[in-house]
């Protein structure tokens, strides 16, 4: 470590390169050993279904220089499951699980200097991606896929770490339709919110929260992460739904929740009905974290759903409970880091 100079402090969430990526092929029905480039720019046939037809799909997974000095990635079985399971929603070849986890491994190894210290709040942010690379021209899935691994050192992914975001619904828009792919992790879930999302930043909301599609009733998620509220009798509420991203950071919130003996329910959460009873509201995602959400406007409406400054206790709580498993100051009593030799 140290060989690579950077405000590890406040690295934010920006893309920087780093020493190189891992490129998987499958070809002729098979998957190659795979192999480190340093360049981060790749040959991509023209006529590749990637970029055509969005046969593509990724994954956001963090690794972290810990306390004692190993390094650890966070629940990256999860993200070999979901992204398995993402492959087949899009008819792409899937990537064996241990051969996304080698992966991974191998590329966080390779790029041990740019983990951010211990101590400095950074961690390696892992972008597993996945794209239809042979050439087809009539809509079908690709007979070559490329599965890529990059990593880029991160910090916090809103500017302010814990500090309070304000959301907003814009009822003119949807993320995801009720039998469509909200629930598998492909661009095109994020491409085709982005006018929604580049809207709500003008009008001063850094997120957008959706509701379900078919009624505008139920929440659903926020753009790139999941809802979470703490209502006011202390319990932990996260939607039921089948138009959401299975989030791994909400799946490990839940469990720490149930640790410190809290109510943990899953369902429908009726927006209208609900959002008075919330003390507070948080979205929930590798990238985020947590990030407290203090008010959400719908309708030109500010609903107060959180401190108006700072984060609440709960959302605290469970924030610190979960750097301190990933960055090794707490005990791993789930099994939930799997460590690099680096
Ligand atoms: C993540 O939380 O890792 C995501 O993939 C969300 C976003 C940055 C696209």
């Amino acid at each position: 470590m140290g060989k690579i100079e950077l405000d590890w402090a406040n690295l934010g969430f920006a893309y920087r390169d780093t020493a190189c990526h891992a490129e998987y092929v499958f070809r002729d029905g098979k998957w190659d050993e795979g192999k480190l480039v340093e360049s981060p720019y790749i040959p991509v046939h023209i006529a590749a279904t990637g970029l055509h037809y969005g046969q593509e799909c990724f994954e956001g997974i963090k690794a972290f220089r810990r306390k004692d000095g190993r390094c650890s990635i966070f629940r990256v079985w999860e993200n070999a499951k979901r992204m398995a399971a993402t492959a087949e929603r899009l008819c792409i070849a899937p990537v064996p699980e241990e051969t996304f986890v080698e992966a991974c491994k191998r590329v966080v190894a390779a790029n041990a200097d740019y983990i951010p210290p211990y101590g400095t709040g950074g961690s390696l942010y892992i972008r597993p991606l996945l794209i239809g690379t042979g050439a087809q021209i009539g809509v079908a899935p690709a007979k070559e896929y490329t599965f890529i691994v990059l990593v880029t050192p991160v910090g916090a992914y809103y500017k302010g770490g814990l500090q309070p975001v304000k959301a907003i619904v814009l009822d003119d828009y949807d993320r995801a339709a009720p039998l469509g792919t909200g629930h598998i992790k492909c661009g095109g879930n994020y491409g085709g919110s982005l006018y929604a999302h580049e809207m709500a930043k003008r009008m001063g909301y850094p997120v957008e929260l959706y509701l379900d599609a078919k009624t505008h009733t139920f929440i659903d998620e926020f753009a790139t992460s999941n809802f979470l509220a703490i209502t006011k009798d202390g319990k932990y509420v996260t939607p039921d739904s089948t138009t959401v991203l299975p989030s791994v950071t909400n799946m490990t919130l839940m469990q720490l929740a149930k640790d410190f003996g809290m109510t943990v329910e899953r369902r429908p959460i009726d927006f209208e009905k609900e959002i008075d009873d919330f003390a507070e509201v948080a979205a929930c995602g590798t990238a985020v974290v947590v990030t407290p959400v203090n008010s959400i406007t719908r309708a030109g409406k500010e609903r107060v759903t959180g401190p108006a400054t700072g984060c609440g206790p709960v959302l605290e709580k469970l924030f610190h409970a979960v750097q301190a498993i990933q960055y090794g100051e707490a005990e791993d009593v789930h099994g939930w880091n799997e460590f690099v030799d680096c």
